[in-house]
């Protein structure tokens, strides 16, 4: 199958209650060819509504981390999300939530394809819910982010999510959270350049 096979396949997907519920099916987007491949929870009210990843407040902090802190073009990447469709508190689309267990384990075998059939050099796994799904661990982003793991012999860098930098100290100023994700780029810019 190819990814645009797969995302046909996933445009038309009922395997959980988010299909009741979504605008959209957010397959994700990018190089098909990707060296490097970010992966974040799900899509929030801007994905739903435009069909497209990591879009919103927190995409546009992930398209600067991009283009600035790696000097990449947003287009030479591969950005996806755990969830293909949007989880919201009650179904009710006003506020966004987590996925939960179920919705994780209907839609993961779309990221696993999706890694599979890109099968880039380096993963950015953001935030907990995908850095846990991949790695399958508990541990939490603090202690896993800023060291090499790896997944099915792909090297996977987590860091922090571009939501989680918004909500502590902005996208302004230097914070050390901030210091701590570009530390992280810096990390997959050298393993980038090596392979
Ligand atoms: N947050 C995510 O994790 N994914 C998106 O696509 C948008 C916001």
């Amino acid at each position: 199958m190819t990814l645009s096979e797969l995302a046909e396949k996933a445009s038309r997907c009922n395997l959980c209650k988010l299909a009741s519920t979504r605008t959209q099916v957010v397959f994700g987007e990018g190089n098909p060819q990707a060296r490097l491949m970010f992966i974040g929870e799900g899509p929030g009210k801007d994905e739903d509504a435009s069909g497209r990843p990591f879009v919103g407040r927190a995409g546009q902090l992930l398209t600067r981390i991009i283009e600035n802190g790696l000097k990449l073009r947003r287009s030479e990447v591969y950005i996806a999300n755990i969830v293909k469709c949007r989880p919201t508190v009650d179904g009710l689309g006003k506020r966004d939530r987590p996925p939960d267990a179920d919705e994780v384990t209907a839609c993961a075998p779309y990221l696993v394809q999706q890694i599979e059939l890109i099968r880039p050099a380096v993963i950015v796994t953001l935030g907990n819910p995908a850095t846990r799904f991949l790695l399958k661990t508990a541990e939490g982003i603090t202690k896993l982010r800023g060291k090499w793991h790896t997944y099915n012999d792909i090297a996977v860098m987590p860091t922090y999510h571009p939501s989680f930098l918004l909500r502590n100290g902005g996208d302004m100023g230097n914070t050390p959270y901030k210091r701590d994700v570009w530390h992280d780029m810096q990390l997959v810019i050298n393993r980038l350049e090596k392979n």
